[in-house]
């Protein structure tokens, strides 16, 4: 193909697809606890499941933050409530799971969102501190064992229960300069794998979406249609494909997946384009 025409096929920005999602209302009287909520991507799917009817949590370290955030929702016609929870604190974790529960009656699906890549740090391993490989650990792989080691007695005794994990392709492929966001990702597919074992007896499902680049407002357009053209579909992932997934396996139609990992990344996972 002409270059001028590929790149006419790079979709830099696009916009969020909801169609009829607000029909759906599948998650009506269900509770959702989303952890990192007030970021991108936490935002996005914790606006699905409110657009979907569930009584969603918005949790995360910053108070402010989930105010502002459950505000915004509120101008939408979204009512949901928060709860401040910091993912490397098992103190704050079993707190926030203990007050959630007794406030709503339980904890249906919790999606663990929370998490960062340090891509600002741009470190090889070997000039990596030791405080950032432990901070990130604490929060990314560890954190998510916390909650899921926490949120599991809610959910065995309703004899139901979905737990997502969000991972990343970085995880699954690896990524210079990222080495231990790569395993802490990594090891999210061996705790998914593992819990979906444990809990399939008790009707818990356990599964991970990891998505590929999801972009800030703040990148270039250079380095974002650099990024798509490295994608199958010529496109990058915004926040909502990642909910759209996430709603899904959190559903009645996903009851029999389980120890499953769906990457979300316009195909930028299946290995070199060629080109
Ligand atoms: N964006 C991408 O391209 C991409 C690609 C693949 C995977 N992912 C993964 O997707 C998830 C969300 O990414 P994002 O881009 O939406 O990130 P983001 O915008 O930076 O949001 C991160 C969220 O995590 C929360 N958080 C951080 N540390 C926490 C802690 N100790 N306890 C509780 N909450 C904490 C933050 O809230 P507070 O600071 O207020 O606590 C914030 O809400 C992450 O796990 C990330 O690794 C992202």
């Amino acid at each position: 193909m002409l270059d001028f025409l590929k790149k006419q096929r790079i979709v830099v920005k696009r916009e969020p697809q909801y169609i009829y999602v607000d029909r759906l209302k599948r998650f009506e009287g269900t509770v959702v606890l989303v952890t990192g909520a007030t970021g991108s991507i936490g935002e996005a799917i914790s606006r699905r499941f409110a657009v979907e009817g569930a009584r969603v949590v918005l949790t995360g370290r910053s108070e402010e933050k989930l105010k502002s955030l459950q505000a915004q929702l509120s101008q939408e016609g979204l009512a949901v409530d928060y709860a401040v929870m910091d993912v490397s604190n098992e103190h704050s974790v079993a707190a926030a799971m203990q007050t959630v529960a007794n406030r709503l009656g339980g904890i249906d699906v919790l999606i663990n969102n929370a998490g960062y890549s340090a891509r600002s740090e741009k470190k090889y391993l070997h000039e990596q501190t030791v405080e950032n490989i432990d901070n990130l650990m604490r929060v990314n792989l560890r954190g998510v064992i916390l909650t899921s080691r926490e949120v599991v007695q809610y959910m065995m005794s309703s004899k139901q229960g979905r737990i997502i994990h969000i991972s990343s392709i970085v995880g699954m492929q690896g990524k210079v300069a990222h080495a231990e966001y790569a395993a802490a990702k990594a090891g999210l597919f061996g705790l998914m794998k593992s819990q979906a074992i444990e809990l399939g007896r008790y009707g818990i499902t356990v599964n991970c979406v990891s998505p590929g680049l999801v972009p800030r407002e703040t990148a270039s357009d250079e380095k974002l249609s650099d990024s798509a053209r490295k994608t199958v579909l010529d496109k990058l992932c915004v926040p909502e494909d990642i909910a759209h997934s996430v709603a899904f396996l959190a559903s009645k139609e996903a009851e029999l997946i389980t120890g499953q990992n769906l990457a979300v990344d316009g195909g930028r996972s299946l290995g070199l384009k060629g080109d």
